[in-house]
């Protein structure tokens, strides 16, 4: 996005309250990335929308996400998955600290271990981990979310490199492209679902999966 355009949609957005800022704060400072302001507030609408019980998330880092869900919506319950152990720490203290932590669960753990380990069902599921792996793990979100649930996948255009073909790419980042266009292939063309890819964030890509019956 055009820098000129993000900084102003950052300036028109609303403040956060202090500790979702203090989280901010502390990943700009130790270079953690979160989810973006603009992105924030278009999952802060989805919740009010949607009103998913059982949220879950891949990739915690420091909980910034995964606490403005739970501040959203005071009844949810979110299980996050990270696989680093320092986040884990810093996630699980920060939870608590905020007072959330009876309500997010953190599983500690490699996102493509733990989602093939679960069986439950959830309402909600937001990937927002290693961009290089979304496709290998689609089947298993989509086997965890129930008809009716809302996808929703951050960092699909990569700070501007997706739109590359992959042998355009940088080196270091073809195999990422090829991945997450793979990926974006799967779930834009994927009949059980509605889908969209959004230009906020990171590159937002959400889709409703549809019920058993027509318009449902
Ligand atoms: C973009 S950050 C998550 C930001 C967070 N959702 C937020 O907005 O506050 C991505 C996180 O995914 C974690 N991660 C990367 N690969 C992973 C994997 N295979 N399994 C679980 N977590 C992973 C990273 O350690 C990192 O903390």
């Amino acid at each position: 996005m055009d820098d000129r355009i993000f900084s102003f949609i950052n300036d028109v957005l609303p403040e956060e309250d202090s500790g979702l800022e203090a989280l901010r704060e502390y990943a700009s400072e130790h270079n953690v990335p979160v989810l973006r302001r603009d992105a924030a507030a278009l999952l802060r609408i989805l919740l009010f929308l949607h009103k998913p019980s059982e949220i879950l998330e891949i990739g915690t880092a420091i909980g910034y996400s995964a606490s403005v869900m739970a501040e959203t919506l005071p009844h949810a319950h979110i299980d996050t998955v990270e696989i680093d152990t320092d986040m884990v720490i810093t996630a699980r203290n920060n939870f608590r600290k905020l007072g959330l932590d009876g309500r997010i669960r953190v599983i500690a753990g490699d996102a493509g271990e733990v989602m093939a380990s679960l069986s439950r069902r959830y309402d909600m599921i937001f990937m927002d981990a290693a961009k290089g792996q979304y496709a290998a793990l689609y089947d298993d979100a989509l086997r965890l979310l129930g008809p009716g649930g809302l996808l929703l996948c951050d960092n699909c255009i990569f700070y501007g490199k997706i739109p590359d073909k992959p042998e355009d790419a940088p080196h270091k980042h073809r195999t990422i492209v090829a991945n997450m266009r793979t990926f974006l292939n799967k779930m834009m063309n994927d009949e059980r679902l509605v889908s969209s890819l959004l230009n906020v964030g990171d590159g937002m890509a959400a889709a409703y999966r549809k019920g058993e019956n027509a318009g449902d």
